[in-house]
């Protein structure tokens, strides 16, 4: 009796089961080392750890675009790292303006107090 047809048949089996197996293996080389979607910073936790308070999206809303997305500052406008102000001092400058910052009336003063957090965080 000749067996071959039934050997190349298991042969062929055999072969899909193990494309299937590498396939749905973690160790699968397509899959490997492949870079993360690209999200922007701001949204990033892994870059900005203030990525789950409401706060950020004020700050990115309303300060980003003159004191940069980490309060980093940008051009002219001053950086608000580190810069030792009280959550006080925060609030009446962002209220009340100052130099060229334009003031900003139209937050609720819960919003204010979580913005005044965030800028002292950066
Ligand atoms: C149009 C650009 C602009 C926008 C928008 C803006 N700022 Fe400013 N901010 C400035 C400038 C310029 C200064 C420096 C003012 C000065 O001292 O003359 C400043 C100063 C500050 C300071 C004081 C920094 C220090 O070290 O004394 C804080 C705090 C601040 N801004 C927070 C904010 C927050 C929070 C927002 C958003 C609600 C905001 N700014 C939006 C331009 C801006």
């Amino acid at each position: 009796m000749d067996n071959k047809p039934v050997i190349f048949f298991l042969s062929l089996l055999l072969l899909a089961a193990l494309i299937v197996a590498l396939y749905q293996s973690k160790a699968n080389p397509f899959t490997q080392g492949k870079a993360p979607v690209a999200v922007s910073d701001a949204q990033n936790p892994a870059v900005n750890p203030h990525q789950a308070d409401p706060a950020i999206e004020l700050y990115t809303t309303n300060c980003a675009r003159c004191h940069g997305g980490f309060g980093e500052g940008k051009g002219t406008n001053p950086s608000l790292q580190k810069n030792g102000l009280g959550v006080e001092q925060i609030i009446h400058i962002i209220t009340n303006g100052r130099g060229s910052m334009p003031s900003f009336i139209r937050f609720s003063p819960a919003e204010l107090q979580k913005l005044a957090e965030l800028v002292q965080r950066f």
